[in-house]
């Protein structure tokens, strides 16, 4: 039977696109097609490769190209599209063709600290700086606004007054390793 095929997008670190590379390796429904960045120096191009996984790099103008991305997903039979730390917008023609396909994580509880420009530590600046109780990673599928689209799943961790903006990172990337493979499998296979 043909497996479901993934596109990981990913522009950061890579830690959840390698995640998820690894969690899926063994699965007999599911498979990666390709890793693709905008960030040709980005770690998770070495980490990928050194697994075996196909990776594109594009520039900012060719992932901004809709008639692009799409061709090239439909050319390589891709099914889901994860961002997984990735940090562009998506264009709308990719949108249409992929419409409840493609999944995003985020690093804290939207609606809160979500929208433009808020990715990665700035979001954890800010729950910091608000003096947050708690926070944690939204799970949602991706429409045309930054961090808007229909929520998938959250999950929650305790913010105390001995955290830091780099403890409260750590506590949500293990949240975001722990659980985002597992959602995105239950979602594609539900
Ligand atoms: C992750 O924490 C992810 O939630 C965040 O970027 C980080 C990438 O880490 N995404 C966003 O902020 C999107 N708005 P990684 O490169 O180690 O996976």
């Amino acid at each position: 039977m043909k497996k479901i095929k993934l596109a990981l997008f990913a522009s950061g670190n890579g830690s959840n696109a390698l995640n998820i590379i690894d969690y899926f390796s063994f699965s007999s429904l599911i498979e990666i097609g390709f890793v693709l960045t905008n960030k040709k120096d980005a770690p998770i191009v070495e980490l990928a490769q050194k697994k075996n996984v196909e990776t594109l790099i594009l520039s900012n103008d060719e992932v901004s190209n809709g008639t692009l991305l799409t061709k090239i997903c439909l050319e390589k039979g891709i099914d889901f599209i994860i961002l997984a730390g990735y940090l562009r917008k998506i264009p709308a023609e990719l949108l249409t063709n992929y419409s409840n396909k493609i999944i995003n994580v985020h690093p804290a509880l939207l609606p809160k600290f979500g929208g433009q420009g808020m990715y990665g530590n700035k979001v954890h600046k800010a729950v910091f700086e608000s003096e947050e109780f708690e926070t944690g990673i939204t799970i949602h599928f991706v429409n045309e606004h930054f961090d808007e689209g229909k929520v998938i799943a959250q999950f929650y961790c305790e913010v105390t007054k001995n955290d830091t903006i780099e403890t409260i990172q750590a506590k949500v990337q293990k949240l975001e390793h722990n659980y985002f493979p597992i959602v995105i499998e239950k979602t594609i296979l539900n």
